[in-house]
């Protein structure tokens, strides 16, 4: 597949130094997060560490409730560490930041505009040249099999279309990092596997650094490069486990024995973290 071509910003700015390369992209240190409330302090996240270089693929994996979503808000700056530090490209994140883009569970799309105009609007609202971005967005949109949906409404699309219009919108911008949360759950299992396929060959092709949330096993196992495993009460990281696959990766590494181990072992470790109680799934299906 051939790489897609810089955003007009990115363009501009040149390439990073080599000590930009090769420092951690995302760099977690010690953060705890309480959140105060009626019913008293919720320790959704007790200690978590995590280092995320350029271009890998991250993902959280744990039971509902293990303080996942609130790592990922934390990252993106759209909420506070109780404790630790949060830092994206050696700088803090303290607030939320144009550099990352944020996908959640609903596609969340401008039901009045167009497709074409949906992916451009995060360039509106940043006040960049529109008309500079719009064959990006072409680019963007041809990528994930959408070049002949430029003038549909949302409510023309499926779910899975819907949701390839919102990778594109938080592609459009060029962010360092892309956040994601649980964004294929809502889809049926097999629209959701050929957007797995359609989401690994996206990052393979802009080399974009991700941090992906999901209850699936299976997802984070055939996506990422590293599963980082939450849980216990209160909640951490239990496991930081690469994933042993080559790349490209193809649905048909499913089927193999390496890829049934692997699953196996972030099973058990999950329900390990979860005290053993768990009869099996962890919601969201393997
Ligand atoms: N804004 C908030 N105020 C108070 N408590 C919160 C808030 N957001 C989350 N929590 C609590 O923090 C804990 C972790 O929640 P979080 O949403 O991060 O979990 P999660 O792993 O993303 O779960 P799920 O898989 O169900 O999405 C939960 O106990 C939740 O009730
Ligand atoms: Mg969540």
């Amino acid at each position: 597949m051939a790489a897609l071509a810089p955003s007009p910003a990115a363009a501009a700015a040149g390439t990073k130094s080599a000590a930009s390369a090769a420092m951690p992209l995302v760099r977690i240190a010690d953060v705890e997060k309480v959140y105060g409330g009626r019913q008293g302090p919720v320790r959704a996240v007790a200690s978590a560490s995590l280092d995320v270089a350029r271009g890998e693929f991250v993902s959280l994996l744990g039971p509902s409730g293990c303080g996942k979503s609130t790592l990922l808000m934390m990252i993106a700056g759209l909420e506070r560490p109780t404790r630790g530090a949060i830092s994206l490209d050696g700088s803090p994140v303290v607030t939320p930041r144009r550099d990352i883009g944020i996908i959640f569970q609903d596609a969340t799309l401008l039901p009045w505009k167009t497709v074409e105009e949906n992916v451009l609007f995060p360039v509106r609202i940043l006040k960049l040249p529109v008309e500079r971005y719009r064959e990006r967005a072409r680019e963007l949109l041809a990528m994930v099999g959408l070049d002949g949906f430029l003038r549909h409404k949302p409510a023309q699309l499926s779910g899975g279309m819907r949701q390839r219009v919102a990778i594109c919108r938080a592609l459009i911008h060029d962010p360092a990092i892309l956040l994601m949360d649980e964004p294929f759950s809502a889809l049926d299992a097999i629209t959701r596997d050929q957007m797995n396929v359609t989401l690994s060959e996206i990052m393979e092709r802009t080399g974009k650094t991700v941090i992906f949330v999901t209850h699936s096993i299976r997802e984070a196992a055939f996506l990422s490069d590293r599963v980082v495993v939450m849980g216990g009460r209160p909640s951490r990281i239990i496991l930081d486990e690469p994933m042993p696959f080559g790349r490209p990766r193809r649905l048909d590494i499913e089927e193999t024995p390496a890829f049934g181990q692997m699953v196996r072992r972030l099973r058990l470790t999950i329900e390990e973290g979860h005290g053993g109680a768990m009869s099996g799934r962890t919601g969201g299906g393997e």
